[in-house]
């Protein structure tokens, strides 16, 4: 016998578990917690999983994250350390991503905020409009789901940069590398998106020290902070701070550091907040299952496992 487990506490599993069982027909399809024999356990999906649940599956083969971030199963003190893991690397969940951020930056650049108070008002006002061509955007990370967003951004004629900690060679956007180049790349940036996973390096690093650094001489006047990465990163203090005294002009956010966002947060009212509840890219069941399960038949025929994460670097 062998298992397949999901120990997933905050997720509704069982759309998840049915879409499993289509696509490892071969495994029995378990949840958290009703584990039954620990042994049978070769595979499991975790998010927030609770400790030691995984430390005590003693032939657990493969740790997966049913997602691209992977700080969920990391937060687990009693994670395992000898079980490899592997994250979501699925164009699918790419394009859901290049799509919301295409989406927002296109927002801030079109005024669309501007635009629909318009129309609610009746007002006719065809104010002059800018070129894509005019606005930086700056792209923090750019792993997966940064440079795809960052090349979509390009074709649509935006200066693009990214910031990551190798440098990259991507057709169309300049790349800015390490702790060391980091200023380098805010100065230019007039619209700023975070797809950083979160890590101890990206802790609070959109802080206003930083927004304070973004191009102030941008065509919309104020730069513009858009993060789909963690909540994690950014300091909501400070953004609410800067949003106030105009080091920014709007934001868009996906991610909090607390969520669900609680109903006081001042974000949900704000007129120059764009907000959206962590679903920027989601995870799409069927999709990520069967992304799953070609892993697992890959693995089992050749022992061979690709978008391993590496623990040490924390991504
Ligand atoms: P990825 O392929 O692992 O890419 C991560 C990128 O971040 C890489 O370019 C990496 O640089 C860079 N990076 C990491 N630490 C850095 C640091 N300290 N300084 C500078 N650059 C750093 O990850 P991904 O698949 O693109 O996903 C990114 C994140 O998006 C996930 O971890 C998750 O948090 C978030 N996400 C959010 C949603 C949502 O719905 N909101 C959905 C999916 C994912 P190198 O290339 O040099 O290693
Ligand atoms: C979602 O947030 C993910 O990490 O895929």
């Amino acid at each position: 016998m062998s298992a397949f487990l999901f120990v997933t506490p905050t997720w509704d599993g069982d759309q998840w578990a049915n879409e499993m069982k289509k696509a490892l027909p071969r495994h029995d399809i378990r949840k958290w917690p009703a584990i039954g024999e620990t042994a049978d356990v070769r595979y499991a999906a975790a998010w927030l999983p609770p400790p030691n649940v995984l430390r005590e599956l003693p032939n657990l083969k493969v740790i997966f994250s049913l997602g691209a971030g992977v700080d969920a199963i990391l937060s687990d003190p009693t994670l395992p350390d000898n079980i490899p893991i592997v994250r979501v690397n699925s164009p699918d969940l790419t394009m859901r991503m290049s799509e919301h951020i295409v989406m927002h930056v296109l927002m801030h650049h079109r005024q669309q905020a501007r635009i629909l108070a318009n129309q609610r008002n009746k007002t006719w006002d065809s104010f002059p409009q800018h070129a894509a061509s005019a606005l930086r955007v700056g792209v923090m990370g750019l792993g997966v789901l940064g440079e795809d967003a960052a090349k979509k951004l390009a074709m649509l004629g935006f200066q693009v940069a990214g910031w990551s900690r190798s440098r990259k060679s991507i057709y169309g956007v300049q790349s800015f590398a390490g702790a060391e180049e980091l200023d380098a790349f805010l100065t230019r940036t007039d619209i700023l998106v975070c797809l950083l996973p979160a890590t101890a390096e990206t802790d609070g690093l959109i802080n206003r020290a930083v927004i304070k650094k973004l191009a102030h001489n941008g065509p919309l006047g104020a730069p513009v902070l858009i993060n789909a990465g963690r909540g994690r990163q950014q300091v909501e203090a400070d953004i609410l701070a800067a949003l106030e005294s105009g080091e920014l002009l709007a934001v868009s956010l996906d991610v909090f550091g607390k969520e669900p966002l609680p109903n006081d947060s001042p974000f949900w009212s704000h007129p120059r907040v764009y907000l959206t509840p962590h679903s920027a890219a989601d995870s799409e069941p069927s999709v990520i299952c069967t992304y799953v399960a070609q892993a697992i038949t890959q693995f089992e025929k050749t022992g061979q496992l690709d978008n391993l994460v590496d623990r040490t670097r924390g991504y």
